[in-house]
């Protein structure tokens, strides 16, 4: 239940209870992560003064090292994660390999891990546009009192007891589920206190915008490219109007509200798309479908998705509902129509 006013304390006070395994853990953790953001939220409205306090990646006038913001943001929220000793365990898209935390009496007793985006949409940093941080949290799989394995990492995304993302925007919000609906929280830089701005948030079934970097068309897939064509033809709604700010969590957090789709596909130069599953696919996928969204490949549901390696990439087509059933079918129908040519060809040259 949504109270006016409400702050995001009280909101994960009140709905502990909705967590199957409530422990307070989970509670404890998605206020780690309120807590980081806050500070990455100050260093990120900082960039514009780089010419002032110095560039990232170079000393500033203190004498101390800038990071670049990225880096600043992973090492922000793994820094707070690991002091707090809430989770076992953390895997970063900046960082090669996961990274076991086994707690200050070395007995490795905490329940989750954490995956992390620290910082999406990092090159839109220079020019003043919205980027944004995801996470996604797991209940490990291994042994309670054991170190983390790689096993505990690559659990399919239906497995996900929490996913949210951090949008340093205009204003700065966070948006998080723990499967049951969508919140968001717009975060008042006065009093440093982030209140229920959006609750129970809806995907709208359809919409009329499509989000997808045209440049790279020629390189798409045929079904993909239909589907573009079809968004731009004269007929009913349409053409569809195109958006795409290159910040997924941008991209997405607008479609979510006015109702569009976000395509990343893979394409003759990238295989697996660009976005990696574990990091930006899954909590997005998940977030979306607790507001009645969708998130496919193309071809299944992201959340199905058995994972092989940490910094796996993978196509990704997410937003309202219709919009992703009708971009399905067009990649099924030109998957189709190239197996009817394959074979039509292997007939005629027996
Ligand atoms: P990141 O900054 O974490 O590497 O992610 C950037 C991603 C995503 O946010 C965005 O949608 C996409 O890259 C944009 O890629 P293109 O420039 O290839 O369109
Ligand atoms: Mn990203
Ligand atoms: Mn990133």
């Amino acid at each position: 239940m949504s109270k006016p006013n409400q702050t995001l304390g009280e909101f994960i006070i009140e709905n502990q209870s909705d967590f199957a395994y409530s422990s307070g853990e989970l509670s404890r953790l998605i206020n780690s992560i309120r807590l980081a953001a806050k500070v990455v939220n100050h260093e990120v409205n900082k960039a514009g003064l780089v010419d002032i306090v110095g560039a990232y990646g170079e000393t500033n006038i203190q004498g101390e090292d800038q990071q670049k913001l990225d880096v600043y943001a992973n090492n922000k929220f793994i820094q707070t994660l690991t002091n707090r000793e809430i989770v076992c365990g953390i895997a970063s898209e900046e960082n090669d390999d996961f990274i076991r935390i086994e707690g200050h009496k070395g007995d490795h007793q905490n329940k989750y891990v954490v995956l992390i985006d620290p910082l999406d949409g990092s090159s839109n940093i220079d020019v003043n546009v919205s980027v944004g941080t995801i996470f996604s949290i797991y209940r490990r799989v291994t042994p309670i009192g054991t170190p983390v394995e790689l096993e505990d990492f690559l659990q399919p995304g239906n497995n996900q007891v929490a996913a949210g993302y951090i949008i340093y925007g205009t204003s700065t919000m966070l948006v998080y589920t723990t499967g049951h609906g969508t919140n968001g929280f717009t975060l008042n830089p006065a009093l440093g206190s982030w209140y229920l701005s959006h609750p129970d948030m809806k995907f709208p079934e359809s919409g009329t915008i499509y989000s997808i970097n045209e440049g790279n068309y020629v390189h798409f897939p045929q079904g993909v490219k239909d589907y573009i064509k079809y968004c731009q033809e004269e007929k009913d709604d349409r053409p569809y109007t195109s958006r795409y700010i290159g910040s997924m969590v941008s991209d997405i957090h607008r479609n979510m509200i006015k109702g569009g789709i976000f395509m990343y596909p893979k394409s003759s130069k990238a295989n697996n798309g660009k976005l990696r599953l574990l990091y930006e696919c899954n909590p997005m996928a998940f977030i979306v479908e607790q507001a009645g969204g969708k998130a496919s490949d193309g071809f299944q549901r992201i959340l199905n998705i058995k994972p092989t390696e940490l910094h796996q990439r993978i196509p990704f087509f997410c937003g309202s509902k219709k919009m992703v059933e009708k971009a399905e079918e067009f990649m099924r129908v030109s998957e189709e129509t190239k197996k009817d040519q394959a074979q039509e060809l292997s007939f005629s040259n027996k």
